[in-house]
């Protein structure tokens, strides 16, 4: 039987399928030519109607179409997709009214606390754009298995919503929104974080950059491991702690609230980058090399200075609690376990984590309190009335 090995169609990230008509492969013999030409239909119709197999696919660099979700081969990624819908949920749903009142009140916070909220939203409101266009614009294009671009069109979704929710507790407090969203520009703590990451962005976003070379697909893992590892990981894990630290307080209740959605949704997304970032390694086991270990390690070191840096800047004293040194403890401990994570070594052994309670946020569940606080008005789109 005639091989057409050449000719299985191929998937480009961007497009779709391709097809290689024999007719077009310039180097058979004739012979090979005659027969070829005898099945052309059959073979014709076979490829059109190729079937995608679950051990064909990959992460990356498939030659199968990424058009067709099922047979299921990445089940982590379809269950993360489901378990991102189940968790949905709105900015407009968590009442405001306590927040409010208390940032009106010129007693209510802290001249220290007030900072931390205004920083907080100057990182986060444009963080979380970053995010958005990183998936929509950079990696989704090249990321070959369909399973997990279902999962990245739902983050994005999220990330959408996190900016919105960034730029909802910012309106409702009535703050300067242009200083809010020119902070990433004009603060250096917060665009210190920006510039080391947006150099990773600018790569898979570029229109000529492809992977199929080991140094692209290197390129693309390093870039998967900053934007998940880090980004997600790490550098929104200052704010989320100072946030959710006035919520225990009982303090902004509302953006408390808020930010204990957004922290669950990005843990997800950082679990997600991890069992994508693990599985490309697993499919390619050439990527991972003594050179780009070394690269990750400086990376992380790096992350973990501009992270403190940040809290230091945004807690020049001690406040609620907190205080800079602490985090310098969180943020080793917390770059330990993304580097465990994804299979490197630790790079501060014996780090312990100073807010333990962040764990237990970390996994709420939406129905035990969500309903309590939530604004009735709000219809969700399974409730809407068409009347
Ligand atoms: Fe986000
Ligand atoms: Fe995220």
């Amino acid at each position: 039987m005639l091989s057409f090995e050449d000719d299985t169609p191929v998937a480009t990230p961007a497009l779709g399928l391709q097809m290689v008509k024999p007719s077009q492969q310039p180097n058979r013999s004739a012979a090979t030519a005659v027969l070829a030409e005898s099945q052309a239909d059959e073979s014709e119709n076979s490829e059109r109607f190729t079937r995608v197999r679950a051990e064909d696919k990959r992460i990356i660099n498939a030659r199968t179409d990424v058009n067709q979700l099922v047979p299921f081969k990445y089940k982590w990624a379809w269950e993360k997709y489901l378990a991102g819908c189940a968790n949905h949920w709105m900015p407009q749903e968590i009442n405001m009214n306590r927040d409010i009142a208390l940032w009106k009140n010129p007693n209510g916070l802290t001249d220290d606390e007030r900072l931390i909220v205004k920083r907080n939203l100057g990182f986060f409101v444009t963080a979380d754009s970053l995010a958005a266009n990183n998936i929509v614009l950079g990696t989704y294009r090249h990321i070959t298995a369909p399973e997990c671009r279902q999962y990245l069109l739902r983050q994005a979704f999220e990330e959408a919503i996190h900016t919105h929710a960034y730029q909802y507790i910012a309106e409702s407090l009535g703050l300067d929104e242009s200083e809010i969203f020119a902070a990433y520009k004009e603060v250096k703590c917060i665009r210190d974080k920006d510039d080391f990451l947006i150099p990773f962005i600018d790569v898979l976003t570029d229109p000529n950059f492809k992977t199929g070379t080991p140094e692209t697909d290197q390129q693309l893992l390093k870039s998967l491991i900053v934007f998940s590892c880090i980004m997600e990981g790490l550098f929104f894990y200052v704010g989320f702690v100072q946030i959710l630290s006035l919520g225990r307080q009982n303090k902004m209740t509302g953006a408390s609230e808020q930010y204990q959605y957004i922290l669950r949704d990005e843990s997800m997304h950082c679990n997600f980058g991890i069992d994508l970032v693990n599985t490309i390694k697993m499919e390619n086991p050439h990527l991972w090399t003594p050179e780009l270990r070394r690269e990750l390690t400086d990376l992380f070191q790096k992350a973990v200075e501009l992270e403190y840096a940040y809290a230091e800047d945004t807690m020049p004293r001690g406040v609620l609690g907190l205080n800079a040194p602490m985090f310098k403890e969180y943020l080793r401990f917390i770059a330990n376990r993304r580097c465990q994570q994804i299979g490197l070594d630790q790079l501060y052994p014996g780090a312990t984590n100073p807010f333990p309670w962040m764990s237990e946020l970390i996994d709420l569940k939406k129905e035990k309190n969500f309903f309590e606080t939530r604004v009735i008005e709000y219809q969700t789109g399974g409730a809407l009335s068409w009347d």
